[in-house]
């Protein structure tokens, strides 16, 4: 286990990237925890992984910023050397409509949401090719494919993480698969507000045809699945994981 590479995930303290890190490490691999600010979030789940008998290792970076994608590949090269997976998973939504919308919050989602894709991904080249079956999952968004009048620079950012995954993954082939996944309503401090608010609960389960909120073990699953050899074949896809809501 000691020589595996590792996989990186970026928003590995919290919600679904947290998840995909204790999965993974439940699985065996060693793992990079990524996080922005909630260092104590992020040593819980170093502990999780450390406990699992997996090497961990925690970095820090702001990724609305060229410098936070800097801090991670050099943090990645000094460290790990090479990786056999990346997720990008570190994500922030606004929810507004086109008369509420500034530039700054549309620079602001599109850079956190969107830039690491293309530049982190683009950075890490070098040491996802020293890895073993290296593969990258994007996690988009069910709002990358439709449509609503909150959200436009989330929905954005969502629909070219999609469009983008599709074109990484003829760039890097056929060293580096490239998928994306689309999750639906899930329960994360993401949507809080939304989950706790027993009417948008009931809602949300109403227009889902399975009935009930995602779960972080419900995106992990598949992420965990498009990272490993059992997907080998598969590159450029992007998957629905949203309870139906999309049909
Ligand atoms: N929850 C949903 O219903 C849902 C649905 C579809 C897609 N998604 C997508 O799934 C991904 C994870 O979402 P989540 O619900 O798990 O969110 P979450 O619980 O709010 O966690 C967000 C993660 O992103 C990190 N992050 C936030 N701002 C950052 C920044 N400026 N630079 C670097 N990292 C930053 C956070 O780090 P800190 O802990 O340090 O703040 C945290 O690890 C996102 O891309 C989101 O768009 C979520």
């Amino acid at each position: 286990m000691q020589d595996l590479p590792y996989v990186l995930v970026t928003g590995g303290s919290r919600g679904i990237g947290r998840e995909i890190s204790k999965k993974l490490a439940d699985e065996g691999k060693n793992i990079i925890i990524h996080y922005n600010r909630n260092s104590q979030e992020a040593e819980k789940v170093r502990d999780y992984c450390e406990g699992k008998g997996v090497k961990t290792l925690a970095v820090s970076a702001d990724l609305s910023s060229v410098e936070g994608i800097s801090v991670i590949r050099k943090f990645v090269q000094d460290n790990a050397g090479s990786l056999s997976g990346l997720v990008n998973a570190a994500g922030i939504y606004e929810g507004n409509q086109l008369n509420e919308i500034t530039v700054e919050e549309w620079e602001s989602v599109l850079s956190v949401n969107l830039m690491p894709v293309v530049f982190l991904t683009r950075e890490l080249v070098p040491m996802l090719e020293k890895g073993r079956s290296p593969a990258v999952v994007n996690i988009s968004s069910v709002l990358g494919l439709k449509n609503d009048i909150y959200g436009l620079s989330y929905q954005a950012s969502k629909a070219a993480i999609i469009h983008i995954s599709r074109s990484l993954a003829k760039a890097l082939a056929p060293a580096i698969r490239v998928n994306s996944v689309s999750p639906g309503f899930i329960m994360t401090d993401m949507n809080r507000d939304g989950w706790e608010d027993s009417h948008f609960r009931g809602k949300v389960e109403k227009i889902t045809p399975m009935g009930r909120w995602g779960k972080v073990e419900d995106i992990a699953e598949m992420v965990c699945f498009l990272l490993s050899d059992k997907a080998s074949f598969i590159t450029g896809s992007n998957f629905v994981v949203d309870g139906g809501i999309s049909i």
